[in-house]
């Protein structure tokens, strides 16, 4: 099957969910096949997240580099990229594709080695072969923990290599405790050159504040073929109405469910195109901690948005459906 879909038309809202779409009325067709590794099919994962515009996300996390950061006078000076829990990689490969003359290198991170195989067989279509001293070469996988990557003994990467690191869509709920997120974030932190920046999607914490009741988040991507023919389609719930949420911990039990249905000519073999459904704990995080966080790994906040854009205001109360922080590094984490 091809990768190529059609983008949804549909948007719904919250979460890692695309903006301003209602929520799902009807109860879609869940069919349960492999609970427990929503990571481990990149193919629907990346499916579901297609809707991005990757090209214009990429030239906002650059441009908050460039605007923010205080590490060189030259701004004009091509900089080296990490993105932890990268996932598809779409962002640190759209970098190279789009913004080669300022992007040097481009890293990407993940425990999950399903998603790093997806991962490199992309960056090789997109980007060219590795080996022929072309873009591609530019572009490397590793697979480790974004907790501990860049802690200083036993670390595949030297200290301060990098200039702007992304921790995107919401990847940080993942990291339920508060161990875990400074270690995340003093991690990437030494990474880091001084004045370098941490670009950190969420969602917008309005949503916290709205948890007691959960509601259900869910789109649907059409599935086309070369020739534009719709063939199937993918059912997304990312987060169900019966979720439980712990305010205490600030943990919501997201329901994640991914359906595709493919018409009977369209059905293949291909193991990694399943539906899958399981309830991922996931940490929704405030403002305040993060500048509190942030603050022990060394950084200050230097600029916040409502979305990966520049035109949306962090306050804007219709524009604004995640918490995007720009963190620059001002000095080496403090030791607990
Ligand atoms: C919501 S996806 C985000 C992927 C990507 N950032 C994007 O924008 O599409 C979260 C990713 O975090 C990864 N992940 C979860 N815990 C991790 C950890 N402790 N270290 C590294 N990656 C992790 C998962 O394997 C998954 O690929």
């Amino acid at each position: 099957m091809s990768r190529k879909n059609k983008k949804s038309d549909s948007a719904p809202s919250g979460g890692f969910a695309p903006k301003n779409n209602d929520e799902v009325a009807k109860e879609p067709q869940i069919i349960i096949q492999d609970a427990g590794r929503i990571y481990s099919r990149p193919a629907l994962y990346d499916l579901a997240f297609g809707y991005r515009n990757y090209e214009e996300e990429v030239r906002f996390l650059l441009d908050a580099h460039d605007k923010y950061s205080t590490s060189s006078e030259d701004k004009s000076n091509p900089i080296n990229i990490i993105e932890l829990a990268a996932g598809p990689a779409r962002h640190t490969i759209s970098a190279l594709r789009h913004f080669s003359s300022k992007v040097h290198s481009s890293t990407a991170v993940d425990i999950s080695k399903d998603m790093i195989e997806y991962a490199l067989e992309t960056a090789d279509e997109e980007l060219g072969d590795p080996g022929m001293g072309g873009m591609r070469d530019k572009f490397q996988y590793i697979e480790s923990d974004m907790r501990t990557i860049g802690q200083t003994d036993g670390s595949p990467l030297q200290p301060g290599a990098f200039d702007s690191a992304w921790i995107l869509l919401g990847s940080m709920a993942h990291l339920t405790t508060n161990d875990d997120v400074i270690s995340c974030l003093s991690s990437t932190s030494n990474l880091l050159c001084q004045g370098g920046t941490l670009t950190i999607e969420l969602p917008h914490p309005r949503e916290t504040f709205s948890m007691v009741d959960c509601t259900r988040n869910g789109w649907e991507v059409p599935l086309e073929d070369e020739n534009g023919e719709e063939y199937g389609e993918l059912k997304i719930i990312w987060g169900d109405d019966d979720d439980k949420f712990d305010p205490i911990r600030q943990i919501r039990d997201f329901t994640v469910a991914m359906d595709l249905t493919v018409s009977e000519d369209m059905k293949s073999d291909d193991s990694d195109l399943q539906s899958v459904k399981e309830i991922v704990p996931m940490r929704l995080f405030t403002y305040q901690e993060i500048e509190a966080m942030g603050r022990i790994a060394g950084f200050e906040v230097a600029g916040m948005y409502g979305a990966l854009s520049d035109e949306v205001d962090v306050n804007s109360e219709d524009g604004a459906f995640r918490l995007v922080c720009v963190l620059r590094k001002i000095k080496s984490p403090v030791t607990l």
